[in-house]
């Protein structure tokens, strides 16, 4: 059942976080349901921009659809990650998302606030709300490269009231991709929970976003490089710092990176372990069963796990 991504908000918020996947293709769409069905667990299913361009939106979209009737026990809202104007303005007028993220944190503050006011206006009319962003991450998403800013509260408060967005993403120590907190002498390792706690203060009540929750667990490094791969030792959000940041507000947390982690040591270990193998199916089949484990783990990290019945009674 697709609902509101505000509904979602209202029964998690101050007690758990509800995790937005972003999806790509059929087989993460199937192991997103399995996962999240699994761990009885009410989730947000995300396309960016890229993905929406990848092959086709309505290949995606369509994939969405049918899983709502082959898993009808599911509770989830449908969100654009990263989107800019045209994009935003596309999925409002679908009449399919629950939800947009107008992504203008790039912009001076009064240009933000006016791009998402504009957006959060149109959205409204069709009952889709709006994630904005304010502050920087570092890292990489897709064709944005960014430099870290941390989200300024009292800003946070000002933007909130100007811009009339729903939820804002916050830039609070994560970045996008797999190297995080790359092992630099003297850098902080997880999140900034002063700058939490001062958003918090200024914003009782208001649903936060964090972008960048992909947590890069060490085994899957260490495997897709024993597997032919080279990727640098890096480290991602500790696992015991999400419940924490759910009780100061933040509502959604992002994860893409570790399902492409999944995706990548599945089919390194599937070619190196079975080299006269060919059909795209078997590894097909087991990176779904791999990333519908990783999902059910993170529901439970992220607390969300087990919801479902009470999710499902409260914003039907
Ligand atoms: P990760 O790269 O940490 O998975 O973050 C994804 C994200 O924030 C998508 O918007």
């Amino acid at each position: 059942m697709i609902v509101s991504t505000a509904k979602l908000f209202k029964v998690a918020y101050g007690r758990f976080a509800i995790g937005a996947y972003n999806i790509n293709n059929l087989e993460q769409a199937t192991g997103l349901f399995r996962g999240t069905v699994m761990s009885k667990a009410p989730f947000i299913i995300q396309i960016s921009k890229g993905a929406r361009k990848y092959t086709d939106k309505r290949f995606l979209e369509a994939i969405i659809r049918a899983a709502e009737q082959i898993f009808p026990e599911a509770v989830f809202a449908v969100h654009l990650d990263h989107g800019d104007e045209e994009s935003c303005n596309d999925c409002i007028k679908s009449g399919f998302y629950s939800s947009v993220m107008i992504d203008a944190s790039h912009e001076p503050l009064e240009k933000n606030v006016e791009i998402t006011k504009r957006i959060a206006l149109r959205a409204h009319e069709r009952g889709v709300s709006v994630e904005a962003e304010l502050g920087q991450l570092g890292g990489v998403e897709e064709d944005i490269v960014g430099s870290v800013r941390l989200t300024d509260p009292d800003q946070a408060k000002e933007f909130v009231q100007k811009s009339g967005c729903d939820c804002l993403a916050v830039a609070i120590g994560t970045s996008h991709g797999a190297y995080k907190f790359s092992a630099e002498p003297g850098k902080k390792m997880g999140l900034h929970f002063d700058v939490i706690e001062q958003i918090h203060k200024r914003l009782p009540g208001f649903p936060l976003v964090m972008h960048g929750s992909s947590s890069v667990p060490k085994e899957e490094i260490v495997r897709i490089n024993a597997a032919g791969g080279k990727m640098k030792d890096t480290s991602g959000v500790p696992e015991e710092h999400f419940q924490p940041a759910a009780k100061l507000g933040v509502c959604k947390v992002n994860v893409d990176t570790d399902g492409r982690l999944v995706w990548t040591r599945v089919h390194r270990e599937f070619f190196r372990d079975q080299p006269d193998k060919f059909d795209l199916r078997d590894p097909g089949k087991i990176y779904i069963e791999e990333y519908a484990k990783m999902i059910a783990h993170k529901n439970e990290v992220f607390g969300s796990a087990g919801k479902l019945d009470e999710v499902r009674a409260k914003v039907s």
